[in-house]
């Protein structure tokens, strides 16, 4: 089966088995049946490259449905399922006045993909409102549920790509949203413009969630136009004596102080100081307005992309001694 309708890159590669499960039960039973193949799991494709064809087992995740499990006089909790989609969630959320997913709209992929790489964006990250998620062991086929401690979040990072890497399947997420009271997050310039432009004193959760749509509007490019997969790398964290050299070298380029001894520098300003935004090879691209994102301009194969995306980090890392890491995951 061809994949390229599940990868928002848009990759056009064959699975040799591909399987969806829409409820628990059927995850369990195509579990206990434990195929042969190399296991391969696909939630909503939106943070993956795939430079071959796949000789496994795809495991399409396609659980459905949104569930109050309690609720206070100020609080909700609410349980979505993994196959869900993220912005549709979010956008339940907002409908419903259930604020702390508003700064995260927009997000391409799914609900049960987010707590792996902690998605984050515009002051925000998933685990902020991250109540539990629970799963289904693929050894065992048991669920288990992971609290937020055990989860141990950090920026895009998890127990999912670590030690429970490959070990569990998310079938569900948890949030604590707020019904009142929200907290408002417009620590992120490009809101507060918007919300000034448009006279908003005091904004809503749909208030913010719209600003976040019209930055990412028109800064990303939609996956459904232009194959891409978010930020191709993640921000570099470099310590206290590099950022002072790599300062010197580079007076006006933006950071962010993460402690005395930590500082994230963009990834996408240092790809575009090396000149690569805007730019094509063949089908693989940057992307004109963010250099953070490849694009597929059409059909590119992921090797393409690969070597473009090797070829600027190695640029990167000539101009400036920094090393970019990949956020996608690569097959
Ligand atoms: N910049 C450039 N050139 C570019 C892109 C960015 O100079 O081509 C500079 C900007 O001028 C700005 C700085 O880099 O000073 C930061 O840019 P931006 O605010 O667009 O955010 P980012 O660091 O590039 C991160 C996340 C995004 C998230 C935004 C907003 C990572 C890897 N990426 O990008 O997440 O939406 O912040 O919070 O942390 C994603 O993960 O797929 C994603 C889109």
């Amino acid at each position: 089966k061809s994949l390229k309708k599940y990868n928002t890159f848009g990759i056009d590669c064959i699975a040799r088995y591909f399987v969806s499960v829409e409820t628990v039960d059927e995850l369990k039973q195509v579990l206990s049946q434990k195929p042969s193949e190399e296991l391969f799991l696909l939630g909503g494709g939106s943070n993956m490259l795939l430079t071959g064809n796949l000789d496994a087992f795809v495991l399409h995740i396609n659980l459905k449905g949104i569930e109050i499990i309690e609720e206070t006089e100020t609080e909700v909790l609410v349980k979505a399922m993994a196959g869900e989609n993220w912005h549709e969630f979010v956008q339940y959320c907002i409908e419903n006045n259930f604020g702390g997913l508003e700064n995260l709209s927009l997000i391409p992929g799914n609900v049960g993909t987010a707590p792996i790489q902690n998605i984050g964006a515009y002051g925000v990250e998933l685990k902020d409102t991250f109540e539990s998620c629970r799963t289904a062991e693929i050894e065992t086929f048991k669920e288990r549920e992971f609290t937020k401690e055990e989860c141990a979040f950090e920026y895009r990072n998890s127990i999912f790509k670590n030690e429970a890497k490959g070990k569990y399947i998310i079938t569900s997420v948890t949030f604590r949203l707020t019904k009142n009271n929200h907290r408002i997050s417009v620590f992120y310039g490009d809101i507060q413009k918007i919300l000034a432009e448009k006279d908003i004193e005091k904004p809503t959760i749909k208030d913010i969630s719209e600003a976040v749509i019209a930055i990412r509007q028109s800064k990303l490019p939609d996956p459904k136009v232009l194959g891409n997969s978010g930020s191709f790398f993640k921000n570099p964290v470099i310590d206290a004596e590099t950022f002072q050299e790599f300062r010197r070298n580079f007076p006006g380029a933006p950071f962010y102080e993460v402690s005395p001894n930590e500082f994230k520098i963009p990834a996408g300003w240092l790809i575009e100081n090396a000149g690569f935004k805007g730019t094509r090879f063949g089908d693989a691209g940057v992307h004109k307005n963010q250099a953070l994102v490849l694009v597929n301009y059409g059909n590119a194969t992921g090797q393409e992309i690969w070597k473009l995306a090797m070829e600027i980090q190695k640029k990167v890392k000539e101009l400036t001694g920094i090393f970019i890491d990949p956020e996608v995951n690569v097959f």
